[in-house]
């Protein structure tokens, strides 16, 4: 029998439990180590997972534990210097979004990540929806012709503060941009790939409290292909539960899907699919579940798949850089108040090279 996965755990928050199930339900993977600073969470995992080692430090759990897999889901400003030292050790990373919070720290991990062979995997895991990724496969298939628009658009309540309230402090989040329309970013621009690169975004975003004007609850951006295609991506977080839609426009056809449940991650969501080829308009039966929790356990999958079999990773280092530098520069668009030439920053950073 063929030994199972090992995966060092950093972060046992909101999040990183959610992982520890993944990995701990998958039948190739198994739950070595888990790392948090605070003796409570320590203690939860402890009681969880009493087969794993336990650590405060996620640096010391990297260097002394036997594993395959370092699982990086702690707060956003602590993951360049976590993801550098997991790739140093030879291992393979599955870091979550966003994959840093400022440029010059995404750069330095695509850098790692290709001086380790690229071996590191984005939390991108809406990639791997029955219901987006399907969208994907349609687009693919050519049904509806060539993409010329795409809207990706969320209304949710508020979102958690995260341990320590890092969640609202620019310092550690980086923006609220980067919390979650950079999935947005990243499935606009894996939609639109028949189009090239991004060549120019324009923003818009506020904030209804004075004390966090950074901070928007209310966010849209719009970004262009050289070929004319251009996607919008909005978020309001100042709604209730959560509601999330997708609308593609072919040359032929068009899709429309959306996704609705009182939470981000309910596991009873509704949701819907619909396709138009031009002459038929099609409902598509979703075949499993489609929703954050559900991805996620995919996703673990899709890991242990990239290290038993040298599987590509769902989303790179340069699909990190892409969607992580679409958000920065959606905050500094809203900053200076015009449209940003994204192609030749984001290029400058990935060191000249198109993905
Ligand atoms: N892909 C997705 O859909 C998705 C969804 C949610 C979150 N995320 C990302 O996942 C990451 C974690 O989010 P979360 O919601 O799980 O946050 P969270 O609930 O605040 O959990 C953060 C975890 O990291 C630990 N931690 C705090 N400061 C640390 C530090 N300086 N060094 C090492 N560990 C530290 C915390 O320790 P204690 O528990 O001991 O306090 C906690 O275990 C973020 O990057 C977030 O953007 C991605």
């Amino acid at each position: 029998m063929t030994a199972p996965v090992r995966f060092a755990l950093a972060g046992f928050g909101a999040w990183g439990r959610y992982h520890a199930t993944a990995i701990q339900t998958n039948p190739d993977a198994l739950l070595a180590a888990v790392a948090a600073p605070s003796p409570a969470s320590r203690a939860a995992a402890a009681e969880a997972y009493p087969e794993a080692r336990i650590f405060s430090d996620p640096m010391e759990m990297i260097q002394s534990i036997d594993c395959d897999v370092v699982d990086i889901v702690t707060p956003s400003h602590t993951h360049r210097t976590l993801a550098e030292t997991a790739l140093a050790s030879g291992r393979f990373v599955l870091l979550e979004k966003p994959m840093a919070t400022t440029l010059d720290d995404c750069a330095a991990i695509v850098r790692a990540a290709e001086g380790a062979g690229g071996r590191l995997a984005i939390g991108h895991e809406l990639r791997l929806s029955s219901q987006w990724g399907e969208i994907h496969r349609i687009i693919a298939s050519g049904m509806i012709g060539h993409p010329q628009y795409v809207l990706v658009e969320l209304s949710r309540k508020p979102y958690r503060l995260g341990a320590d309230g890092w969640r609202y402090d620019p310092a550690r989040v980086g923006s609220w941009v980067l919390e979650e329309p950079i999935h947005f970013f990243d499935l606009a621009r894996w939609y639109l790939a028949g189009s090239g690169e991004p060549v120019e975004l324009v923003a818009y975003g506020n904030s209804h409290d004075p004390a966090r004007p950074t901070l928007y609850d209310n966010f849209s951006a719009l970004f262009r292909c050289a070929d004319g295609a251009y996607a919008v991506v909005s978020q309001t977080l100042a709604a209730f539960e959560h509601h999330q839609t997708v609308k593609v426009s072919g040359t032929r056809g068009a899709v429309w899907a959306g996704w609705s449940g009182a939470l981000d991650r309910t596991t009873e969501p509704t949701s819907f699919l619909r396709v138009f080829d031009g002459e038929r308009l099609v409902d598509e039966h979703l075949p499993r579940a489609s929703g954050e929790v559900f991805e996620l356990h995919e996703e673990i999958a899709a890991c242990v798949r990239c290290v038993r079999h040298g599987a590509a990773p769902i989303a790179t280092a340069r699909d990190g850089l892409w969607s992580a530098g679409l958000c920065i520069l959606a905050e500094e668009s809203i900053r200076r108040g015009e449209p940003i030439n994204v192609a030749a920053v984001i290029d400058r950073q990935a060191g000249g090279k198109r993905s």
